[in-house]
């Protein structure tokens, strides 16, 4: 199998081929995954909720970013990989924006960054694209933006608000990004935005009419805990097969049934 590339990905959409996208965080994840011929591995900022335990995304810094997406490099062979851009690293200045993109790429080893928001990082993506970093972009639910929202809200409810989200896909396009996350919208106005863009959308909770799909892996595995939003398919019971496995070795230690001889040195 070969490399992914950029070119691959506009590809697949202009050849009607479906993206696959997940998350990852770590170097075992991060292999199994590539193994699967997942094509996008993306080391979300999500790290913050699913890795590090935190209530949201916003406290994770570039550092964090840089040291995850250096584990999730070293596991693949062939998915394109791409880092988010965490909280207030794009925000205040260009320059900012450029310098935290590039280390990123420079330092963590990722391809392409991916930063949440439509009209108003349009000349912080145009900027970016310009030093020739790769940039994914992300409207609708976007996490970051969960004080604005006041939580995790489906957007693009209203008509006003549709529009909106449709000139945010178009800022994106127009800025050079190369694709863009759809996160929390009605699968109807996924598909418009889907059908006026040349680049891919790739839905997260937006429907059946994108480009391709991304979940968070601990989702898919079944190892979140009790969250599981409605747009999640829960394709495995991780959390059951790893509280299976400790129980029994627990029993196996208190009744001296580990380790046998077989598990010994002579
Ligand atoms: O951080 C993340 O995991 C994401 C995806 C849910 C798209 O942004």
């Amino acid at each position: 199998m070969k490399k992914t590339g950029l070119l691959d990905i506009q590809k697949m959409k202009d050849e009607g081929e479906n993206i696959t996208m997940l998350t990852a965080y770590d170097f075992q994840t991060s292999r199994i995954l590539d193994g699967c011929n997942v094509d996008i591995l993306l080391v979300g900022d999500s790290v913050g909720n699913v890795i590090m335990g935190l209530e949201n995304t916003l406290p994770v810094t570039v550092a964090e970013m840089i040291y995850h997406v250096k584990a999730v490099v070293r596991g693949r062979k062939h998915a394109l990989v791409v880092a988010d851009m965490p909280f207030m690293s794009y925000q205040v200045s260009i320059e900012e924006a450029k310098k935290n993109a590039g280390a990123l790429i420079k330092e963590g080893g990722a391809e392409a960054v991916k930063v949440e928001g439509g009209e108003n990082v349009e000349a912080v993506i145009r900027a970016i694209c310009e030093i020739d970093i790769p940039v994914m972009g992300h409207i609708g639910l976007t996490p970051q933006s969960i004080h604005r929202m006041g939580g995790y809200k489906i957007q693009g409810k209203d008509e006003q608000q549709r529009e909106k989200l449709i000139a945010d896909a178009l800022a994106v396009e127009r800025a050079g990004a190369f694709s863009v996350v759809l996160e929390g919208i009605p699968k109807s106005l996924a598909r418009r935005i889907s059908d006026t863009l040349r680049i891919p959308t790739i839905g997260i909770g937006a429907g059946v009419h994108c480009g391709g799909q991304v979940l968070v892996i601990n989702d898919l595995i079944g190892l979140s805990g009790k969250f599981r939003p409605k747009f999640v398919k829960q394709y495995a019971q991780v959390e059951e097969i790893i509280k299976n496995a400790v129980k029994e070795f627990v029993t196996d230690v208190k009744t001296e049934k580990f380790p046998t001889d077989e598990y010994s040195f002579k």
